[in-house]
């Protein structure tokens, strides 16, 4: 595939950012922190995405990058570029940041054509940047081919598929030759079938371009598939940044485990260690369990297992070692590539997901198997 569009290096640093609004409700003077002293890092070349709910200071994080929004404090950073520096003074205005951004509402411009619409950028540039007519068309065309809409260039822009728009703005957005590209939610306007393609073009495209990107998304799927680095975010703060396997098998607070993929929480309490190597007691019975951290005997827990991990088999277990627990099937999810059970262990309820070819009827009697290594033990 054509990489003929060059992009700069470009690692992202960002320090200590914090941006504040004022909340319009009532007399009294609130504060809401959008983003709350964040720091991350994304290395050339390297896809990093911000997830987190809804209200979690996503857009905001971004927005700050972008120039749109004037932090109260914190550094930024792309390569040698200082964009903005609270300490030294630095606020480079958005125009002058050279990024390429894509957002939620891609607004193509209607009344031009597919290569008006993405030379656009290059037409606007006056003085010493100024390009001939063929420089522009050429740029156009190489940005156009990179997206594989080279063969749409007169075709006007409200003609394409909601997929090509998309296509579309990253095109715009990539012409700049930016050393840092910006994405936020690029793809929630699509249908799930055609966002699930896109998820992939998307991800070779940067990948092949080699452009660094920060990606925004509130979904978890689409994290974890498209991510070099995931920073999980909350209340505008970073909950936890790592790669995407690490994020979904080790987290570290009850918050990723909860977010990021399904999981099983079970409160108890620390009965006793070996090491990494920990014992809890719950209500339902006991659990091994490991952790890297520092928990002490007696300390409340809580215990993260994904319902893949956990093993369900026919009828009571012979052993009362931790890790086994006796249930009864309350209920069964078919799930196309999987098969959900609900086990019932006392009052609690363990999600438990398999290969579609086991199952099991309602009411039968099983016994669940929890291996120590995929039991998080997590602060209370
Ligand atoms: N222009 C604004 N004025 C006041 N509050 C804002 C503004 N923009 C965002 N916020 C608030 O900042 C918080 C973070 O918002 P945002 O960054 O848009 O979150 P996300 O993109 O993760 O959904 C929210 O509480 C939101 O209401
Ligand atoms: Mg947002």
């Amino acid at each position: 595939m054509s990489t003929q569009v060059t992009v700069k290096d470009g690692r992202l640093a960002v320090e200590g950012l914090v941006k504040t609004f004022k909340s319009s409700k009532g007399e009294a003077e609130d504060v809401v922190r959008a983003v709350d002293d964040v720091s991350l890092s994304v290395e050339p070349g390297r896809l990093l995405t911000l997830l987190g709910p809804s209200g979690c200071g996503k857009t905001t994080t971004l927005r700050c990058v972008a120039g749109l929004e004037h932090p109260n404090q914190g550094e930024i950073a792309v390569g040698e570029r200082v964009l903005f520096s609270s300490s030294k003074g630095v606020r480079l205005p958005a125009n002058q940041r050279g990024l390429g951004m894509v957002f939620q509402s891609y607004a193509i411009w209607p009344h031009m054509n597919v290569r008006k619409n993405v030379s656009f950028p290059l037409r606007a540039r006056r003085g010493k940047d100024r390009l001939s007519r063929k420089e522009i068309t050429e740029r156009a065309d190489r940005a156009l081919a990179v997206v594989q809409l080279d063969h749409l260039a007169t075709r006007p822009a409200t003609d394409l598929s909601g997929g090509q728009q998309q296509r579309l703005a990253l095109a715009r957005a990539l012409v700049m030759q930016p050393p840092l590209l910006l994405l936020d939610e690029p793809l929630s306007n699509l249908d799930a079938k055609l966002r699930e393609d896109m998820r992939f073009e998307l991800k070779r495209l940067q990948r092949d371009l080699g452009v660094t990107t920060v990606y925004v998304t509130h979904d978890q799927v689409e994290a974890l598939a498209m991510s070099d680095v995931i920073a999980v975010m909350s209340n505008g703060k970073v909950e936890q940044m790592g790669r995407p396997t690490d994020i979904y098998n080790n987290p570290r607070s009850r918050f990723v485990a909860d977010f990021v993929g399904t999981t099983n929480l079970i409160a108890g309490e620390v009965e006793s260690r070996e090491g990494d190597r920990y014992v809890v007691t719950t209500p339902q019975g006991r659990l091994a369990a490991r952790s890297p951290g520092d928990l002490a005997t007696g300390a409340q827990v809580i215990v993260s297992v994904r319902p893949e991990h956990i093993q369900v088999a026919e009828g009571e277990a012979s052993t009362s070692a931790p890790g086994v627990w006796n249930g009864t099937i309350a209920n069964r999810a078919f799930l196309g590539d999987a098969v959900d059970h609900l086990v019932s262990v006392g009052d609690f309820t363990v999600r438990t997901r398999c290969n579609p070819s086991i199952r099991f009827s309602r009411d039968s009697a099983v016994h669940l198997t929890f291996p120590s290594e995929h039991c998080s033990l997590l602060p209370a």
